[in-house]
């Protein structure tokens, strides 16, 4: 399906999106940019035949059927004043905390407003893509860029929220293996090699396991008395997956995001 996907905001996530969109085979869209920032945009627009800078943000509202929202979540509001949508057109928001009702005002008429949680790894097609509610052009546009997953009710963006803000625990946990690797002699770039492959396939063997099994894998991963167990018993016992579920519950209890669960509003 070809469209017109127009991007109000041209930053990190937008251009990691459309680098991933632009380099897919059947691409057949045409995306038109906002202009404010002016060096991607133009370096976009130079790079890809499929992209445009146009002059202002009304003309990529007028220009687009699909409109995506991402601008950061404090510049929504002066960034939307004044614009005129269309009923035909779908908003497509990777603004975080402003989950479809919240945007609704903003963009009417429009009525058609999904939310799109994109992780940096969009920009290589890989890791999950939250698309909240099932709206099928968002689907078929964005769709190939990772693992899609669809959720309908939207007061449940925020636990997908909370749940991708591990990343920089994750790359932390990864580092400090490393790091430790280099203080008992390895070479940095030895032992980068060695981590990053560990945890890759480690990945794949989870994505590889039926959801039910899941909950087996640490016992799979280690040997009674072994040198995995003794780790992770040691990890257990500083209280380290106690905390990482601490964290995630207050993350998501008191996180300033515009949602309608959001108590700190
Ligand atoms: N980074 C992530 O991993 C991630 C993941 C998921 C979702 N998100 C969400 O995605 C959105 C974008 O994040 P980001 O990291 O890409 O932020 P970013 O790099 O700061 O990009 C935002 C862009 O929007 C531009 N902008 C601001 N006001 C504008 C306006 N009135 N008209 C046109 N453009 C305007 C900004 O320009 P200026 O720099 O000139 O202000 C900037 O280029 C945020 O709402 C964030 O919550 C981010």
């Amino acid at each position: 399906m070809a469209v017109i996907i127009g991007f109000l905001g041209v930053g990190t996530v937008s251009t990691a999106v459309i680098h991933a969109l632009c380099a897919a085979e059947d691409f057949e869209s045409r995306i038109v940019l906002s202009p404010r920032t002016v060096q991607r945009s133009e370096e976009l627009s130079v790079r890809y035949g499929q992209c445009a800078r146009l002059g202002s943000n009304q003309e990529v509202v007028d220009a687009a059927d699909i409109v995506v929202l991402s601008m950061r979540p404090q510049q929504m509001d002066e960034a939307l004043a004044g614009l005129s949508f269309r009923k035909d057109q779908v908003i497509a928001s990777f603004i975080a905390g402003s989950p479809p009702s919240v945007i609704a005002d903003l963009v009417s008429p429009a009525k058609r407003i999904a939310q799109l949680i994109p992780l940096p790894a969009i920009e290589y097609g890989r890791g999950p893509l939250l698309i909240c509610p099932k709206i099928p052009e968002v689907i078929e546009v964005f769709g190939s860029l990772g693992d899609v997953i669809v959720i309908d009710d939207e007061t449940q963006i925020r636990v997908f929220s909370v749940a991708s803000a591990f990343m920089s625990t994750y790359y932390q946990m990864q580092n400090t293996i490393i790091d430790w690797m280099t203080t008992r002699g390895v070479g940095e770039s030895t032992a980068a090699s060695y981590v990053l492959s560990e945890l890759e396939g480690l990945a794949t063997v989870g994505k590889a396991t039926p959801v039910g099994r899941l909950v087996d894998l640490p016992a799979e991963h280690q040997t009674k008395g072994g040198l995995n167990e003794r780790v992770r018993d040691h990890m257990a016992s500083a209280g380290a997956f106690a905390a990482l579920r601490a964290a995630l519950d207050d993350v998501y209890d008191n996180a300033r995001l515009r949602s309608p669960q959001a108590p700190t509003e």
